[in-house]
């Protein structure tokens, strides 16, 4: 059972008020390790992969490689596509297997951003996936997609239309989140996960969940944010261990690859299982 529709992962999520972790893969060892630590805390889990990533494999050996991987797992697992503009990509995918498209047109106006998303979101229904939605930037670059600029704030209107009228699954707003590292601690406008849950009744995506504080992600999960994503914390526990790793090989001189990558596996491990914790999902595979 374990590759399972976003939809079936995330409205369950919502029902009951716990997160869903999702994390930015971006090869073979932290796919793997993402899985066990999900299946340890036994956990629905969400995988998602930059268009960067799906460009440095291809596709089609990206998706191997995930289907292959996933093959024994035993909780609910879905594939998703992260912030992307391209619709050939988007068409790629969905044709090639994903369970889910963030079609990221935020750089659109919001009335052709709309019917483009709704065209997605047609599109994704041929292959039973689901579509989130984006109409604000999220600041900050992220693997070779995003700005470091503030993006134009939507009305709460604007942002319930789109999201009733597009037919979207789950909408990332922007609510003073940011990818990559804070640099001080945001102020983060909670009420409108609030507002925009109860005026649609459909998930809300935390983007930039790395270096939000345990409080928020357990507010933002309790109002509705039911897809958490991690990337950063994903791409810092894969390599910052390696590096003191390394120094200790150098001195030792004794290079085995295989010893790495355990080392890797654990602490990308931990920092899944810890999220994983921390966002109420552990127990709640079905
Ligand atoms: P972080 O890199 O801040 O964890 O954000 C991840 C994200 O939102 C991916 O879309």
């Amino acid at each position: 059972m374990p590759v399972v529709p976003m939809k079936d992962i995330l409205d369950r999520a919502l029902a009951e008020r716990y997160g869903v972790g999702a994390f930015n893969i971006i090869n073979d060892l932290t796919i793997e390790a993402v899985l066990a630590a999900a299946v340890e805390e036994n956990a629905p889990v969400i995988l998602q992969t930059s268009v960067k990533t799906v460009k440095q494999y291809g596709r089609r050996q990206l998706y191997d490689i995930f289907r292959t991987l996933v093959a024994d797992v035993p909780v609910p697992v879905t594939l998703h596509l992260d912030h992307c503009p391209d619709r050939t990509v988007i068409s790629d995918c969905l044709a090639g297997g994903w369970n889910s498209v963030l079609f990221d047109a935020h750089e659109l106006d919001v009335a052709e951003n709309l019917r483009q998303t709704a065209e997605v979101v047609a599109e994704a229904r041929m292959t039973g996936a689901h579509v989130e939605g984006e109409i604000e930037g999220i600041q900050g670059v992220e693997d070779d997609i995003g700005s470091d600029e503030a993006s134009k704030i939507q009305s709460l209107e604007i942002s319930i239309d789109f999201v009733k009228n597009s037919g979207v699954d789950c909408f990332a707003p922007a609510i003073g989140n940011a990818h990559g590292q804070y640099k001080q601690a945001p102020v983060l406008d909670a009420q409108r996960v609030s507002d925009l849950v109860e005026a649609t009744g459909i998930p809300m995506a935390l983007h930039g969940g790395t270096g939000l504080s345990d409080d928020q992600f357990r507010d933002l999960i309790a109002r509705g944010c039911a897809k958490v994503n991690i990337s950063t914390a994903l791409k810092e526990a894969y390599l910052k261990p390696s590096l003191e790793f390394l120094r200790e090989t150098e001195q030792k001189n004794k290079w085995d690859p295989p010893s790495l990558f355990r080392h890797q596996r654990t602490a990308i491990m931990e920092m899944a299982r810890q999220h994983i914790r921390l966002f109420g999902a552990s127990g709640r595979a079905w």
